[in-house]
């Protein structure tokens, strides 16, 4: 087995840093130093950090989801939820949990905080705005199946005090207001990119993170702008798929024009 050789805590809170995401699975993010097999992090009772001891867990429980979020990514995620003690965390675009699960540990590791997963798992709502492949891709998935899945996996993770799933398209699910951490990767069609950032925008508090998924997707091309317009970005991820960190810092109207 290889090891990589990682940055030292080079991410995610400097302007605009560009990271390649070359992990792989069998490998865990240790928090500045090399990447160890995950063997090696695994005594039954050792003397090791929570912290990392819930990475662990989310290694070994990703390889059972279905979607799309990569380790390295979840790891990030993670670590932001570590850093930053969010009490809401709002997910438009669930599938089966790759990116929500990770985040649902650590949240249950800081032992405050929520996150709310919403997600219509339909195939009428996936195939909205999509053509060629990509529709064909979503309209033959069986969304209901991933969706059980996921509640399965909730339950056996025991993180249903802390995950509340809502089965509804993102602008029809009620607002969430005071959001910590917003991550938008739902459908990412012209128009339901750019209504995710303009009805969600206005209820992420000042100072507080979005995360956007495929930022490099030309169908999101209206969503960024006004997403850059309230918040800097602090860092891009290039790897399967590239996505970035904004921090809200300009007051949002309530209904964005
Ligand atoms: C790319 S997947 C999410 C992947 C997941 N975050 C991960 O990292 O594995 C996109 C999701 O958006 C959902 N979706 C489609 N239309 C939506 C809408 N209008 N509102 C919210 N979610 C939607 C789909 O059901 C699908 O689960």
């Amino acid at each position: 087995m290889t090891s990589y050789d990682i940055p030292d805590h080079s991410y995610p809170l400097q302007t605009s840093t560009t990271i390649n995401d070359s992990f792989d699975t069998e490998y865990v993010y240790n928090m500045g130093a090399k990447a160890i097999p995950c063997e090696a992090y695994i005594p039954e009772n050792g003397n090791i950090n929570a912290q990392l001891r819930t990475k662990l867990q989310m290694v070994r429980i990703m390889q059972q989801l279905d979607g799309w979020c990569t380790v390295s990514k979840a790891s990030i995620l993670m670590d932001l939820v570590f850093i930053f003690q969010p009490r809401v965390i709002v997910e438009i675009g669930v599938w089966g949990g790759k990116s929500l699960i990770p985040m649902a540990l650590a949240v249950k590791n800081n032992s405050s905080g929520k996150v709310y997963g919403i997600d219509p798992w339909s195939a009428t709502s996936s195939i909205e705005g999509q053509d060629g492949e990509n529709k064909d891709w979503w309209q033959a998935a069986d969304h209901n199946q991933v969706y059980d899945k996921l509640v399965e996996q909730l339950a056996r993770c025991d993180l249903n005090s802390v995950v509340t799933l809502i089965r509804k398209e993102s602008q029809d699910a009620a607002p969430i207001p005071n959001i910590d951490i917003l991550h938008i990767d739902g459908n990412h069609s012209d128009k339901t990119s750019y209504e995710d950032v303009r009805k969600w925008l206005p209820l992420v508090g000042m100072g507080k993170l979005v995360i956007f998924d495929d930022t490099t997707w030309s169908s999101i091309d209206r969503a960024l702008p006004l997403l850059n317009e309230y918040c800097i970005k602090l860092a891009e991820f290039k790897g399967e798929n590239t996505w970035g960190i904004w921090l809200k810092v300009k007051e949002v109207p309530t209904e964005i024009e």
